[in-house]
């Protein structure tokens, strides 16, 4: 079977890894990748806006299943697009996407259904916004509705924080804002938590703990993700149950009656306060970094899973997992998550010497003459499977050592709860 993925991450490139390893795949094409998908894969240059152009090339390429990786084509409803086509995609319709693509839909689903979440309020303008703050005790959280790459949330300690934030957003920092969102702050350890479904079944897809703030301990801005670590710590069999009937089921139910069969990975942003979940978000798709932190972990063929999700025929599959502890760290460009320089040469790559566990995949990355540039903020990710996080991180360390790219700077504390110094 030809395969399609659509994206250029480091999630995309372990998806194109897993696919790869089943028996069941002739060729992979990646719209449009990055230098360690051109390895295993084509890379084609097509925008992933545009639907038309990928329908064109799918159909004249053969191409009998697509896996979307970014939660934008997701949103703006490419599954939809395919619908009445003999091409597979796997990934939600733009209803049930809309759990992504609109926090204010999501907190509906939740007030309605009774989905524990924070406490919250929707404002219209920002003078409706600020005299709540004259009256509100802090800290609180302002969102921006829509799409904002993990930017649109503002934790605020005190109303000119609160102010700042209202501005922001209403003067359209994230795209025109019709509203915004403001919820109270909730204390406790966050978990990510994933599952998959074929719109009948619901099956767990592990969980992890991703680390988003750029520096170490937690602290600095926010990026799309600087590493992660899988399974959460939080996880047991109690919570995993008070998820599933609290959280993830009465979503699937909410998005049925609204006529949409939740097909795809669904990933709940979890807050734990005294051993009860809270949902703070839904992405519609894999985490990045947390995919390629997770899929090293699958036993089961990862094509035959997204193809009984798309034949409706999930409940026959058992997904087994390595009982085994995985840490990530991405290496990134200097100055990311702000201004960075690209097509910087990453040499050594090469000369790396991986262990069986240990795995490297591209995001920002490119590849001209057979060398390997920089392409982007977050370029690598180093991932290891070992027996303890500690000594998984161990190893991710001789590697980023061993590569030695004075470009780039790395998390050095990814995992520091999981691990005792
Ligand atoms: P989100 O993009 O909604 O996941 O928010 C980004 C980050 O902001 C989350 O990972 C949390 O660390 C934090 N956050 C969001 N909402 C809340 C909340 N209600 N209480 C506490 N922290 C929050
Ligand atoms: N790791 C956070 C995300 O994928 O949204």
């Amino acid at each position: 079977m030809n395969v399609g993925i659509i994206g250029s991450g480091g999630r995309e490139h372990a998806m194109c890894k897993e696919i790869k390893r089943s028996s069941k795949v002739n060729k992979i094409y990646c719209f449009p990748g990055n230098a360690g998908t051109s390895e295993l894969a084509e890379n084609i240059e097509i925008d992933i806006s545009d639907f038309i152009r990928i329908k064109e090339f799918s159909l004249s390429n053969k191409i009998k299943l697509i896996i979307v990786g970014p939660e934008k084509p997701l949103v703006d409803g490419i599954v939809d697009f395919f619908k009445n086509t003999k091409i597979n995609i796997f990934g939600p319709d733009r209803i049930s996407s809309q759990l992504e693509g609109s926090k204010i839909f999501t907190k509906k689903i939740c007030e309605t259904y009774k989905i524990p979440t924070a406490k919250f309020g929707v404002f219209k303008n920002s003078s409706e916004a600020i005299t709540f703050l004259n009256k509100t005790s802090f800290p609180i959280v302002i969102k921006a509705d829509g799409l904002a790459s993990g930017k649109g949330v503002y934790i605020c300690e005190n109303k000119s924080e609160g102010n700042i934030a209202i501005e922001e957003i209403f003067n359209g920092k994230f795209g025109v804002a019709k509203n915004l969102l403001i919820e109270e702050f909730l204390k406790g350890e966050e978990m990510s938590f994933f599952v998959i479904s074929d719109g009948k079944e619901i099956k767990n897809f592990e969980t992890a703990q991703d680390h988003k703030r750029v520096l170490e301990g937690d602290k600095g801005s926010n990026t799309g993700g600087m590493g992660a670590y899988s399974p959460s710590r939080l996880i047991n069999e109690k919570l995993e149950k008070k998820i599933l009937t609290k959280i993830i089921k009465p979503t699937i139910n909410a998005l049925k009656d609204m006529g949409s069969n939740y097909k795809g990975f669904l990933y709940a942003g979890l807050m734990i306060v005294d051993g009860e979940p809270f949902l703070i978000e839904y992405n519609v798709r894999m985490g990045d970094p947390e995919c390629q932190t997770i899929l090293p972990k699958l036993k089961t063929d990862f094509l035959e899973i997204i193809e009984a999700c798309c034949n409706e025929n999930l409940r026959s599959l058992k997904i087994e997992w390595h009982d085994q502890k995985s840490l990530c760290i991405v290496l990134c460009s200097k100055g990311y998550p702000n201004e960075y320089n690209k097509n910087i040469l990453i040499e050594n790559f090469d000369k790396l010497n991986l262990n069986k566990g240990d795995f490297i995949y591209h995001a920002g990355t490119k590849k001209i003459n057979d060398k390997i540039y920089s392409n982007g903020g977050r370029v690598m990710n180093f991932v290891s499977l070992s027996s303890s996080f500690k000594e998984s991180r161990n190893r991710i360390y001789s590697h980023i050592k061993a590569l030695n790219w004075n470009s780039g700077f790395f998390r050095k504390d990814i995992g520091y709860k999981v691990i005792n110094e």
